[in-house]
């Protein structure tokens, strides 16, 4: 039965991806504007350094990391729906900060303010979601998050792109500055919206989980299927609490370290697909490859990445996460291996100033296309999988926990790229050029080789199900087979897993 409200709460949750998302796209754009030049680069509108673009792309996830890491703490200190809250509060404070800045000084910190804030969010809002979803659709509802940041991203690009000739130094302010809006609308959402009900009962408040649930479903308390819910939340919490809270060391340990090592493993293989190196320099790189309208042809990988989400939306509950994720790898692999190899094989002269002197126009379309197909590869099964499997697999006593440190992995190499590719791709350091792409590529081959073997399937299994099948000890690469044998049982999470019937 489809829970019309539900879906309505998690879509409107998922607006804290879009504000990640803006944030991602944001920086390439403004790094590329008259005005941000003749604030932040050497002067005479000379292009930013790679030390100074290196910096600031990569120091917001310097904040992201560290409010992902924290995640944990305030979700369980303040409450799901007041995290959130307090994170857009702090990402506030971050854009007022940029938004003021005429240099780095002011710039930097503002940057390190609203990723601490988008840090918070990146791990708040898939965890509201994974509590308040019912298990049929909590795949689908995950993924929504990801399909907001592929919209922030887009948008993003679409603001910059209306405003990058604007000769004031409203160009960059305006971009930065809107964001208040955006996290204002997800504070003002928040004060209404209700608590997750897992969260209450851990709490010992099962009055008010059950009005929480009730609003989160549409349904009123006397309905049967509301207590039956709460039922079913309150044994595996009562169940959790015998073993006690656990810390984030806990997470390394036994029985629930291998599943921490999913999380930091899976996140950092998304970070490693190469995906931000478009979102963050993609301008460059297809200035590189001489192709003249690099500007448009960013706007377009970033379209190409929010269609792309909307079948992993239904392919997730469809076909599985294993399945979604082992395509998307083959995708994107062929995707890259050609886009180096075009580029290789016909690379484009440039002058010293980087302006394209000859380059081929057939190779140009072919790095454009292929680009656009590794990002529908990566749109429709690693970008919304990565999110989506850590927040399933961790029992409630680490879940807040380990889907922080899976974060923090997401982050961490989100910043490691940030701030390496710059310097990979400058003509004057590495100059990998296209070649790039053949890094990438090996990443995701051993991405892909890793979800073979060790990530799970846990499509249609309710998250104290995902539990027996990691206690059952079935290789992961069979798990695809343990959910299909199970799939119309409902198993007793406290039991032996047999038809309770
Ligand atoms: C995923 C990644 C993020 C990236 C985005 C692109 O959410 O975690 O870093 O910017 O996909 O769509």
């Amino acid at each position: 039965m489809t829970n019309v409200s539900t879906i309505i709460i998690c879509l409107f949750v998922s607006f804290g991806g879009f504000l990640f998302g803006y944030d991602t796209g944001l920086i390439s754009g403004i790094m590329e504007m008259a005005v941000f030049k003749d604030d932040f680069g050497p002067g005479e509108g000379r292009d930013l350094l790679s030390s100074t673009k290196s910096l600031l792309v990569s120091i917001l996830s310097v904040g992201t990391f560290i409010g992902s890491l924290s995640a944990g703490h305030l979700a369980d200190a303040a409450g799901r729906r007041w995290a959130i809250i307090i994170s857009c509060m702090i990402f506030c404070v971050g854009c007022v900060l940029q938004t003021a800045s005429h240099s780095l000084g002011l710039m930097l910190p503002g940057r390190i303010g609203a990723g601490l804030g988008v840090g918070l969010l990146s791990d708040l809002v898939p965890l509201y979601q994974a509590e308040a979803a019912p298990k049929h659709l909590r795949g689908a509802l995950v993924s929504s998050y990801q399909l907001a940041i592929t919209i922030g991203i887009v948008v993003a690009q679409g603001v910059n792109q209306g405003l990058k000739d604007h000769p004031g130094r409203a160009s960059y302010r305006i971009p930065i500055g809107i964001q208040l809006v955006f996290a204002g609308i997800l504070m003002a959402g928040m004060f209404v919206l209700p608590e997750s009900p897992r969260n209450l009962l851990r709490l010992n408040r099962r009055d008010q989980a059950i009005k929480a649930l009730c609003r989160l479903r549409g349904k009123h308390s006397s309905d049967p299927s509301v207590t039956e819910e709460i039922n079913d939340l309150q044994r595996a919490i009562e169940l959790e609490g015998q073993i006690g809270e656990a810390s984030y060391l806990d997470c390394f340990k036994s029985p629930v370290s291998r599943r921490t090592h999913i999380g930091i493993w899976i996140q950092m293989f998304q970070q490693l697909t190469g995906v931000n190196f478009i979102f963050y320099y993609g301008t460059t790189f297809f200035k590189q490859a001489g192709i003249s309208n690099a500007y448009t042809t960013s706007t377009i990988t970033g379209v190409v990445n929010v269609l792309s989400t909307l079948p992993a939306l239904y392919l997730m509950e469809r076909i599985g996460r294993r399945k979604l994720l082992l395509s998307g790898t083959m995708i994107m692999l062929i995707g890259q291996l050609i886009v180096g190899s075009v580029g290789t094989a016909f690379p484009a002269t440039l002058d010293d100033k980087g302006n394209v002197l000859s380059s081929n126009t057939a190779a140009g379309i072919c790095t454009i296309v292929f680009t656009c197909v590794f990002i529908y590869g990566f749109a429709s099964s690693w970008g919304p999988g990565a999110w989506v499997v850590p927040a399933e697999i961790f029992p409630l006593r680490y879940r807040s926990k380990g889907m922080a440190i899976a974060t923090a992995s997401n982050w961490f190499w989100n910043w490691v790229l940030g701030f390496v590719t710059p310097y990979l791709v400058d003509r004057d350091q590495a100059n990998l050029g296209p070649k790039i792409a053949f890094l990438w590529a090996a990443f995701i081959l051993a991405g892909g080789i890793f979800v073979y073997f060790a990530v799970p399937e846990t499509k249609g299994l309710s998250l104290e199900d995902v539990d027996q099948m990691f206690d059952s000890g079935v290789p992961m690469r069979k798990s695809a087979g343990y959910v299909a044998k199970h799939k119309d049982e409902e198993f007793d999470f406290a039991g032996s897993g047999k038809d309770a019937g």
